[in-house]
């Protein structure tokens, strides 16, 4: 059964303290938190003191996905802020290996997103210090885009190398999931499921994130 993280860039902002309390009393795993800078994505979302806000009411893991330049910059605020898994962009991090270790010595789990167009090869060399990879299947930037279904090749040949290697790194897809495609990505390796529009543009987003979970079992 694979893990789900409803994303909190598609909930109500004036409503968003009934918003995480529904997530903590659904079935989901994680929180989704999307932090973008208007300079490695061309939009901005949410930062710091929100995080801070969502930590206080928030009774699930606060998984944090980095859409920003330096992200090295920032970490130590994201922990302040209650991140307990922080998620930076290969494409961000020119010494990426030097972040993750960062992340780690933080107390935080280390993640690594990566793009759509970028071989997931390239971070295999550090998949022995990444607890999650975060898997884009849009391009970052906004919620409610179409699943780019190349992502599936993507997720079976990080599924071999994690097997191959006997490590524990999770597979997370960000973007596009829908009730139609969720069991296909999950029986292709993935392990967490992302879902922004999915859930919250449905009248009862707690029975879809059940629904979502159902389907991965
Ligand atoms: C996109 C974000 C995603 C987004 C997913 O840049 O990283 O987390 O919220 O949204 P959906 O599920 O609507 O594609
Ligand atoms: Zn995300």
């Amino acid at each position: 059964m694979a893990l789900i993280a409803p994303s909190v860039l598609s909930a109500d902002f004036l409503n968003l303290s009934r918003d995480i309390q529904m997530i903590n009393e659904s079935e989901a795993d994680w929180f989704h938190l999307d932090v973008m800078d208007g300079r490695f994505v061309p939009n901005i979302s949410f930062g710091l003191p929100v995080i801070a806000a969502i930590k206080r009411e928030a009774k699930k893991t606060l998984d944090v996905h980095l859409m920003i330049e330096e992200p090295g910059k920032f970490a130590e605020e994201f922990k302040k802020a209650g991140a307990d898994i922080l998620s930076v962009h290969i494409e961000a991090c020119p010494h990426l290996h030097r972040n993750l270790q960062q992340i780690k010595s933080l107390g935080m789990k280390t993640g690594v997103a990566i793009n759509p167009h970028t071989p997931v090869q390239h971070m295999f060399d550090v998949l022995h210090e990444t607890d999650v990879v975060c898997m884009m299947s849009v391009n970052p930037g906004f919620g409610g885009q179409k699943f780019i279904q190349y992502t599936i090749e993507k997720i079976k040949m990080l599924k071999a190398e994690i097997i191959r290697r006997g490590l524990s790194t999770l597979i997370e897809i960000d973007g596009g999931v829908t009730l139609d495609n969720a069991r296909e990505i999950v029986e292709a390796g993935a392990d967490v499921l992302v879902a922004g529009n999915t859930v919250f543009s449905t009248e009862n987003p707690a029975h879809t994130i059940a629904a979502l979970k159902k389907m991965t079992s």
